[in-house]
């Protein structure tokens, strides 16, 4: 299923802040990049309504204008993630109020009090007003609503409706206070008036959390609601006038305080703005895309990336020669149907003067940013419609879970270490180094569809989770779990009768008690065939109840008990990984997992390639990209195929360089 006829091919465009004269300019080396698409009126607010009674379009019909005459794909946004100075003037409620307490001035963006009935009011009144003017534009291929919604607001509004939220959640008080369990220090509420947001003036320790992890992370979902309120507000004005339109806003990945996962439920398609760092790993680019694929379970769009350095990160390295190449086709391989950037021309002044671009100061074709722009866009152009749509088939699921992500990091003890994404991300790391593709998938996920189901720190485990756990195990499934799993439940208050709770019967394990390592202490773990692994940051003091050890610790006084253990329950199998273990003995027990459970790699070989299949209903495309930094051999299965990229046909002498891509298609 797609939503496109070509690859997109653009990005982030602003002519509106350049004289006039450098829009033909940009056009015609748009051309010349093979350029199609341009995501305009991001940051135009302030232009396009001026005052609180006027509304000027004529620029901006100027560009739709000369972007449609070029048969662009426009994307359009409605502009919303700044606010006009006059508004912060004359309503002051419109400004957010952090943690602290402190009220916001006129400045930066993504900046609006989400339950401000004035934001609201003006923010509908201009999506309504744009999709009246521009939805009959045969050109406007998609609707960007605001931009990365995110932040938080504690401010009045925000504390009177986070009461409405509570009661229509809760009901009653009482119900409340049981959720989060508020007789402890008798902080009991008797009036819904006396519920406060959490904020570093009352419930807070430290940066962000608070002596109640319940009320916490029930701000977190209230939060996530109000933004997602304003984006369903907007799109609906959207829809009012223009039932077909595609309707996205563009997602951060793994960005903590938005529930993705409801929020994909509401956009047509996904959209996302992919940033790594200069040490980001591979794998991580990789887990990111994946998780963004699955929030629908559909390709998405990559909104933004860079086509050579970012501007706001400490150390902003350029990407090397042929590097943004690989990335891109990494972002399709792994279910992209767009490929667009921020952004196509670089700003004047402001902060973003440095982030990359791929019109450059110099203002001419003649930079090696823009020749690499071109052969991409040239290529993309030449692959034409073949890929779009296609799905990427994957065995294993690994579930990603916002309210758990918070839960786990809001909770206080035993190890503060302890980081939601970088538990799942070793895990992830593991199968995409053997090329074995993963769904990145919700805790409410089709289960039956999956080999393997790899659940890290499910700390929170909600109503009816257990029983869908249990039938997928029942059923042959071969779950992975461990340490700070099955603990609370979706308030944040324990399920009582012994760690972990509701997995307690499938894994077949007691935790009695859980030691927290510190970053200068280790313990060791011991498999049975004698082969030792360091671990740390937590251990599990295991009892196993009719199941079997595969590794044990040997140090401490827990030394020669249960680390890491194996369950059969019905057909399938628990493996309870209870330590955070190193690389190597984490493989270890994965190893176990894929060769019981049937996992293959995409291919037969081991190799350091990176190798991913999209599939559509006559082909599978095969994706290999070398992310190392070694020249590396081509696997033997691909040789006297084609590379679609390149058009060669690929010899047995065939090597590939680092940052090289091959792309082979085979026939069903
Ligand atoms: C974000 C924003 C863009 C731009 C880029 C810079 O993704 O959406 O407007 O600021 O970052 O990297
Ligand atoms: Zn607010």
């Amino acid at each position: 299923m797609t939503a496109f006829k070509r690859i997109l091919y653009g990005g982030d465009y602003n002519p509106n802040q350049w004289p006039r004269e450098t829009w033909s300019e940009d056009i015609e080396l748009f051309r010349k990049a093979n350029i199609n698409s341009a995501t305009i009126n991001v940051f135009s607010w302030a232009k396009i309504q001026p005052s609180e009674n006027e509304y000027y379009f004529d620029e901006l019909d100027d560009i739709i204008d000369m972007l449609s005459k070029e048969n662009y794909d426009i994307v359009l946004a409605t502009s919303t993630a700044a606010l006009p100075a006059w508004m912060f003037k004359k309503y002051p409620e419109v400004a957010r109020v952090d943690y602290q307490g402190r009220k916001h001035k006129f400045g930066q963006r993504h900046n609006a009090c989400p339950n401000s009935p004035v934001y609201q009011r003006y923010a509908q009144a201009l999506a309504t007003k744009l999709a009246e003017r521009y939805s009959g534009n045969k050109n406007i291929t998609c609707w960007h609503i605001n931009n990365e919604y995110g932040g938080e607001c504690y401010c009045d509004n925000c504390e009177k409706a986070f009461r409405v939220w509570l009661k229509d959640r809760y009901k009653t008080i009482d119900a409340v206070n049981k959720a989060w369990n508020l007789e402890f220090w008798g902080h009991t509420v008797y009036e819904w008036d006396e519920i406060v947001l959490p904020n570093a003036l009352g419930e807070g320790i430290g940066d962000t959390a608070t002596a109640f992890a319940g009320i916490s992370i029930d701000y977190c979902r209230f939060n996530s609601d109000s933004l997602l309120n304003n984006f369903k507000m907007e799109r609906d004005a959207v829809r009012a006038v223009s039932p077909n339109a595609l309707i996205t806003t563009n997602l951060m990945g793994t960005y903590k305080a938005l529930d993705y996962f409801k929020w994909a439920k509401e956009m047509d398609i996904v959209s996302w703005d992919n940033y790594p760092a200069y040490d980001t790993p591979w794998s991580m680019v990789a887990m990111c895309h994946d998780l963004m694929r699955g929030l629908k379970g559909q390709p998405f769009m990559l909104m933004e990336q860079t086509p050579s350095q970012q501007n706001w990160q400490a150390y902003n390295s350029l990407k090397k020669p042929n590097q943004m190449r690989a990335q891109s086709y990494q972002t399709i391989a792994h279910g992209a149907d767009t490929i667009q950037f921020f952004q196509l021309r670089r700003s004047v002044g402001g902060c973003e003067k440095f982030h990359g671009a791929v019109i450059g100061h110099v203002g001419t074709e003649d930079t090696r940013v823009f020749r690499e722009v071109t052969q991409l866009g040239k290529e993309l152009h030449s692959l034409g419609d073949e890929l779009l749509g296609a799905s990427n088939p994957a065995k294993v699921g690994i579930i990603f879970d916002w309210e758990n992500y918070w839960a786990l990091e809001y909770t206080c003890g035993p190890n503060s270490d302890l980081k939601y994404v970088d538990q799942i991300h070793q895990y992830y790391e593991y199968f995409y180094e053997k090329n074995i593709a993963v769904d990145m998938i919700p805790v409410d996920a089709d289960l039956s569809k999956y080999n393997v189901v790899v659940a890290p720190v499910l700390y929170m485990v909600k109503d009816g989770m257990q029983e869908k756990l249990e039938s997928f195990v029942e059923n042959g499934g071969a779950l992975v779990t461990g340490f700070m799993s099955g603990i609370v439940n979706e308030s944040d208050n324990v399920h009582l009768g012994g760690y972990p709770g509701p997995l307690r019967k499938m894994a077949g394990v007691w935790v009695e008690e859980i030691d927290a390592l510190a970053p200068e202490q280790c313990n060791a773990i011991r498999f049975a065939d004698g082969t030792e692994s360091t671990c740390h940051l937590l251990c599990d003091i295991i009892h196993l109840e009719g199941t079997e050890s595969v590794a044990d610790y040997n140090s401490n006084f827990y030394a020669s008990t249960p680390a890491v253990t194996k369950n059969s329950f019905g057909q399938g199998t628990v493996f309870y990984v209870g330590t955070q273990l190193e690389k190597q003995g984490l493989e270890k027990v994965l190893d176990l997992v894929s060769a019981e459970s049937g996992c293959k790699p995409i291919i037969d070989t081991t190799t350091n390639l990176e190798i991913v299949c999209r599939k559509t209903d006559k082909a599978c495309y095969y994706f290999v990209i070398n992310f190392t930094k070694e020249v590396l051999p081509l696997p033997e299965i691909f040789v006297g195929k084609t590379d679609l990229l390149s058009k060669d046909i690929l010899t047995a002498e065939y090597t590939l360089a680092p940052y090289d891509v091959v792309l082979v298609c085979v026939e069903d």
